[in-house]
């Protein structure tokens, strides 16, 4: 326990610790106005014509969240879940770059995935955290996240740092697949990441998390929604909450909302609505809806944007680069789930069924 400093519990001290975490994983690798990986030069993926991620749990929602940057750049990319990979990969073959995101690089399903598709003749990429794990000494090629040793079962720290990783390995797919294209504000995006670190401090020095949660608790379920890079927020924020606070909770894609799961919906249900710096409309036509239905609405967001007004609370964000918006989001998801769970007393850094690195199938 000593390891766990000045904090109650290691998921506390590793919320607290992203700025360094994320300045560790950013270190080294802007040079220029460009990304610069020291294992993976420019050129690395001339030959990959399609990506797929591979991953489980909240790696999968950093890969969603990946997978929409590499999909923005112009490069087909399908994030699946590793544990599906059999029934939903669509064709592979040597063209076919395949991303393990496994932050310990143990996950049976996701090493599973792994040597599928290498026997389909792909090449394949990991992405984790620890060095010489299974996964980084299988694949072809390994990028570390670099954030540092994590004990809480519940992912945070790495989801920031995989995230981040993933949207700088979107930025050398841009510029090595023929016809992709980087962002168009790229040097102001890359700009903007050196700046995260001190943004994500500002949300923990003046995140009101603890006093909304609080509020809250007494609900019969939390719904999470979001749209765009925002909906990976929000199945992530559902996930972290249930996990450790053993509340119902659930995560859809705003649009979705109004498709079944509104029948649920009730002032009982708080629903935690995502911003990010995209397009934010489906997030607020939905919100108002279930709004309209009773449900206190809570925004996640820069101060300034549209679903702040209309929202019955707010947690706020510092305003940065669109890319980055959702990773401040969800710390305050983070910081949300925990004092929950702290009030409700529950066993944070070990909730009850969990494992922290699942190895069977
Ligand atoms: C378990 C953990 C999750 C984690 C998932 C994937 O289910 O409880 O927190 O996200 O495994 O782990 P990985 O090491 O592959 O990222």
């Amino acid at each position: 326990d000593a390891g766990k400093g000045e904090y109650d519990h290691y998921m506390l001290k590793e919320i607290n610790t992203q700025p360094t975490a994320l300045s560790n994983t950013i270190e080294g690798r802007i040079e220029d106005g460009d990304v610069a990986f020291e294992s993976l030069p420019p050129g690395t993926f001339a030959d990959v014509d399609s990506v797929q991620f591979v991953a489980c749990g909240t790696s999968y929602h950093a890969a969603m969240y990946g997978g929409q940057l590499v999909r923005e750049a112009g490069v087909r990319a399908e994030v699946l879940r590793a544990s599906e990979y059999e029934s939903t990969a669509g064709p592979v073959d040597e063209t076919t770059l395949v991303v393990a995101v496994t932050q310990s690089g143990e996950t049976a399903d996701t090493l599973d995935a792994v040597r599928k598709a290498a026997d389909r003749g792909a090449r394949t990429l990991a992405v984790t955290n620890v060095v010489g794990s299974t996964a980084a000494r299988e694949a072809d090629d390994a990028v570390y996240i670099r954030a540092g040793p994590e004990v809480g079962v519940a992912a945070t720290k790495t989801y920031s740092s995989q995230a981040v990783t993933l949207a700088l390995l979107s930025q050398r797919l841009a510029g090595d697949v023929p016809d992709a294209a980087p962002v168009a504000d790229r040097a102001a995006m890359l700009e903007a990441l050196e700046d995260l670190p001190q943004h994500v401090e500002t949300v923990l020095e003046t995140s009101t998390a603890e006093s909304l949660a609080e509020e809250t608790l007494d609900s019969e379920s939390f719904f999470f929604i979001g749209n765009g890079r925002g909906r990976s927020v929000a199945l992530e924020g559902a996930l972290k909450f249930k996990e450790i606070t053993y509340e119902h909770a659930e995560g859809f894609a705003a649009g979705e909302l109004k498709h079944g799961p509104l029948a649920l919906v009730t002032e009982a249900t708080p629903v935690f609505a995502v911003a990010t710096g995209g397009a934010d409309d489906k997030t607020k036509t939905n919100a108002i809806e279930a709004q309209s239905r009773g449900a206190p609405i809570v925004a996640i967001g820069p101060d300034d944007h549209p679903l702040v007004d209309i929202a019955d609370a707010h947690l706020s964000v510092p305003d940065t680069h669109p890319v980055w918006t959702g990773l401040l989001a969800n710390v305050q998801l983070q910081l949300l789930s925990y004092h929950a769970a702290d009030q409700l007393d529950r066993p944070i850094d070990k909730p009850r069924n969990l494992a922290k690195s699942v190895t069977v199938e």
